[in-house]
């Protein structure tokens, strides 16, 4: 992988069916890798498309009434339209039915057979004719197909096999000695766990055109075609022969950085694609990357389930960019996560309406208000210079903390979730910093001109690292910041840097940047049992009942409620709702709470909370809680903490 080349797949999809939310999510996760490493000043290849050859595509045409290539032809162009409703930036798109492509499958195949690593051999196995398929002895079950239930027979013929056997221990020693090659570990701990377990086979790489001809066929043998996967797999080789950058230069490109796939199609990548590179003689990619699984309301999408979550219907009413947002912040890349409306929309409310809209909306308010809708030039007084300073550092690109730094580790490691919570951290802190310089209330205007201007440089600084996940909305905030630019074709070396913001700039300030969605209206329903619901006032006999509930203030005294702030934050393992937090409240103290359906630990670190100082010790799940925090519970469950208004000192007495 040259320094400067950054070339990145997506697995390409089979045309038998419409694009799912699946399918969207593997390509925006390389979409975001592609636009950040372009921003790095990174020559980009970002390169997805489809797999057209193969049974299933077969099967799904001939449903249809149509030819393969017919029916191919037809479903790319679903995928095309929908890589552009969701702004995917890719470089080209293959399709394996492409003749270029096919030719180098040919070549391939003619090469393994003269080096002697492909060979024909007799194969006699278990055949399902309706279903198309050999299964083992293993698998059938009193001579049933095990999918199907109808009988399997017994068929002999010869084939083409890979030799893949043979590679097995150079395998082994090769995820072994290079970590990052399969990401992430647990997955690359179980490719080799069946690595070390199981004797690996050869691979049967045609299928006689007597039962399957929709293939490229053998260029050595015109009664076989190639077995979809050989295909398939060479596609991230063969693009970079006739459609990368200045293709011609032949495999420049090639070796990839990372394949994305989906934990579905590992071990194809991790098995087969590896012992083909080895079998060639060709540089193995620098990273396979495995996603989890999209499930949605809890249950494994299905067309029978008729809950197939539709990406571009998503985009269409929550907009790309919170649709993009949410598969990476909900998530961490990896693993396998749950979608629901419900949890995009509250996470549209929350995070981009509230903690982003907001910064921008008072920002520019202030602005408007102050400065008549023009940037003013800082002009730092010294007794500030530790407010502004550490906001600059959260973006200084030399230290170690800065927003730059963490960014690189997080996107190098593929780690969209902790970017993610990195940025949303540095949006705090700039939040922060406005209840600690408190604008309003500025006498000095030096001053107050130094505030606004770190407010919008910020802001604007913000955009350029969010830019890759959210295009649109990062350009909405140049736009509203008065900036005549678009993010995309800058590069961070420039507009990275603090200071690129121009004073005298008119903003422009336009609508919110995310409308709240009235979760109620739209969500709205009863509690599900066995949630706390809220319960109606007891109703005992009229007003009096109302007498009954009332306390003295003498009573409510009793009560101490303090201050504090969040020192450090975890999960409580084997509790879904438990996070155990130590909690600065003027003296240290632990304090177990449920709100783990609501919160992350991450982003509650940092946070100033009420606390109940003098209840009495107890323990949840044998963890000790000295204390409690306070949080309203919405009609929908969820919770939200309560934070003071002002920044004010840990240890401050709330009455
Ligand atoms: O396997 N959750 O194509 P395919 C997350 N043509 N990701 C999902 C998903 C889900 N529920 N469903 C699908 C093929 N995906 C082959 C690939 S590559 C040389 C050949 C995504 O159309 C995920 O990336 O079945 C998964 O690996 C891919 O779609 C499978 O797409
Ligand atoms: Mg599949």
């Amino acid at each position: 992988m040259r320094k400067n080349r950054f070339y990145i797949t997506t697995p390409i999809y089979y045309v038998n069916d419409v694009p799912h939310i699946g399918h969207a999510y593997t390509t925006i996760a390389a979409d975001i890798l592609a636009r950040y490493n372009r921003l790095k000043g990174k020559d980009v290849f970002f390169l997805t498309g489809t797999d057209e050859h193969g049974q299933k595509v077969d099967k799904a045409a001939r449903e249809r009434g149509r030819t393969p290539q017919e029916h191919a032809d037809i479903m790319v162009e679903n995928f095309r339209a929908l890589w552009r409703k969701l702004n995917i930036s890719n470089d080209a798109f293959i399709r394996t039915t492409d003749p270029e492509h096919k030719k180098t499958v040919q070549e391939v195949l003619q090469r393994l057979l003269e080096k002697g690593e492909i060979v024909k051999r007799a194969y006699s196995g278990w055949y399902c004719t309706p279903d198309e398929r050999f299964w083992t002895e293993k698998e059938i079950t009193g001579g049933l197909c095990p999918e199907c239930r109808r009988p399997v027979e017994q068929i002999q013929e010869e084939n083409y096999f890979f030799l893949m056997s043979k590679y097995q221990d150079r395998l082994i020693r090769y995820i072994e000695d290079n970590p990052s090659y399969i990401l992430p570990e647990t997955r690359r701990n179980e490719v080799l766990g069946f690595l070390k377990n199981n004797e690996l086979g050869d691979l049967c790489i045609s299928r006689p055109k007597s039962r399957l001809s929709w293939g490229v066929p053998l260029p050595f043998d015109d009664e076989f075609v190639a077995y979809v996967w050989f295909d398939a797999l060479l596609n991230y080789y063969s693009a970079t022969r006739y459609l990368s950058p200045a293709a011609g230069n032949g495999g420049d490109w090639w070796p990839a950085e990372h394949h994305l796939v989906g934990k579905d199609i590992l071990t194809t990548h991790a098995v087969y694609w590896s012992t083909m590179l080895m079998a060639l003689e060709w540089q193995l990619p620098g990273n396979i990357f495995a996603h989890g699984w999209w499930t949605v309301n809890g249950e494994k999408m299905s067309k029978s389930l008729g809950n197939v979550v539709d990406p571009a219907a998503m985009a269409d009413k929550y907009g790309v960019d919170a649709f993009r947002y949410f598969l990476f912040r909900e998530v961490p890349f990896g693993l396998d996560g749950d979608f629901s409306e419900e949890a995009l929309a509250k996470r549209i409310n929350t995070d981009l309406a509230n903690d982003l809209g907001n910064l921008l909306s008072r920002t520019l308010t202030m602005i408007e208000k102050y400065r008549d809708g023009t940037i003013p030039a800082p002009v730092q007084a010294r007794d500030r210079e530790d407010l502004e300073g550490k906001v600059r550092a959260w973006f200084s690109g030399e230290s170690d903390t800065g927003t730059a730094a963490a960014l690189d580790g997080y996107l190098g490691r593929v780690q969209f979730h902790q970017a993610l919570t990195h940025l949303w951290k540095v949006m705090g802190e700039v939040n922060e910093y406005i209840a600690a310089t408190v604008p309003w209330k500025e006498k000095d205007e030096d001053t107050l001109s130094n505030i606004l201007y770190t407010l919008a440089e910020s802001l604007r600084l913000l955009s350029v690292y969010l830019w890759p996940f959210m295009p649109d909305t990062a350009d909405n905030i140049w736009a509203q910041l008065g900036i005549g630019q678009k993010i995309g074709g800058l590069k961070l070396r420039e507009a990275g840097v603090w200071g690129w913001l121009k004073a005298g700039t008119r903003i422009q300030k336009g609508s919110a940047l995310f409308p709240r969605i009235d979760l109620k209206k739209n969500f709205g329903k009863k509690a599900p049992a066995g949630d706390k619901a809220p319960t109606p006032p007891e109703k005992k006999g009229g007003k009096g009942a109302e007498k009954d509930n009332l306390i003295t203030i003498s009573d409510f005294a009793r009560v101490q409620l303090k201050i504090g702030r969040v020192l450090h934050a975890e999960r409580i393992k084997g509790s879904e709702k438990l996070i155990r937090l130590r909690v600065d409240t003027g003296e240290g103290r632990q304090i177990v709470a449920g709100i783990g359906r609501s919160y992350t630990p991450e982003e509650l670190i940092g946070k100033k909370i009420a606390v109940v100082t003098n209840l009495k010790p107890a323990k949840l799940m044998g963890v000790e809680s000295q204390g409690m925090l306070l949080a309203a519970s919405g009609s929908n469950g969820e919770l939200s903490i309560l934070i003071p208004d002002r920044d004010i000192e840990e240890g401050a007495v709330i009455r």
